[in-house]
């Protein structure tokens, strides 16, 4: 079973982009509009919920020029919904591209920030202490987070949605879900991914919206690359999971509980 609902095929009104539609329907649709709507300040990923008139108000611009604004961009470019659109796959699928992909890139990304940090400060302690002090200090909050974040879903979370989608598909037997029910152990992530996103926002606000310092090495701007590369990258992962796989999850398990099987 994929992730894309009925209502969801039927709403995408031919293409057009409409003010209550929600900023996680948007980029699943159109991908490329991220870049967009991350230079707008508008986020899709924790916001996701929330309509594009809404989202508009909530970061002071004006829903009808905005609209117009992304659909010129989207109209520019026709192969813009060609990405992969990952509401047509299984959740099994899904969740192995976030794990193989997401989960993989971060680790990897955590370790050599962290690498890049010590070599940072150790450098610039005397001009830029203060800064670089405080966004260490958010950093290995994030991190600590992340870690644990990661490690639950991949032993619990995921398993639970694979052994879902599997069991509907025929391919294994009943699931023993953790908890009972997927929704709970959701409703964390969804929190989880709240409390990043908040460190992500604290760090760019530290750095200025990653703006070197005039006196940056290139191990300076090598951090500051390797941020903002981690936050885009977070940005994708978490609205793969809160604007598809976790409400398609939800959805399959109910599926599941309504036919008895
Ligand atoms: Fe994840
Ligand atoms: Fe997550």
């Amino acid at each position: 079973m994929n992730a894309k609902s009925d209502e969801q095929k039927a709403g995408n009104r031919g293409n057009a982009i409409w003010p209550e539609q929600t900023l996680g329907e948007l980029v699943t649709y159109y991908p490329r509009l991220r870049t967009r709507l991350e230079q707008m300040g508008i986020d899709y990923c924790c916001g996701g919920k929330r309509s594009l008139a809404e989202a508009c108000r909530q970061a002071g611009l004006d829903p009808e020029a905005t609209m117009a604004d992304l659909e010129k961009i989207r109209a520019q470019d026709p192969s813009a919904a060609a990405a992969t659109d990952w509401s047509a796959v299984t959740l099994s699928d899904l969740a192995g591209h976030i794990l193989d992909t997401h989960h993989v890139f971060t680790r990897t990304q955590m370790a050599r920030i962290g690498m890049l940090l010590d070599k940072v400060q150790n450098a610039h302690r005397a001009r830029h202490g203060d800064m670089l002090g405080a966004l260490r200090s958010a950093f290995e909050l994030l991190k600590a987070d992340l870690e644990t974040h990661l490690m639950k879903e991949e032993k619990i979370l995921f398993p639970a949605i694979r052994g879902i989608d599997g069991f509907m598909a025929g391919r294994n037997a009943r699931p023993e879900v953790h908890c009972g029910s997927v929704f709970h152990p959701i409703r964390q992530m969804e929190h989880e991914h709240d409390a990043a996103g908040a460190l992500l926002a604290k760090m760019r606000g530290l750095t200025g919206n990653y703006r070197l310092p005039d006196d940056a090495c290139q191990t300076f701007k090598a951090l500051y690359e390797a941020l903002a590369a981690l936050e885009s990258d977070l940005h994708e992962h978490i609205h793969l999971e809160n604007n598809i796989l976790f409400p398609a999850s939800v959805k399959q398990e109910e599926a599941m509980g309504e036919k008895g099987l």
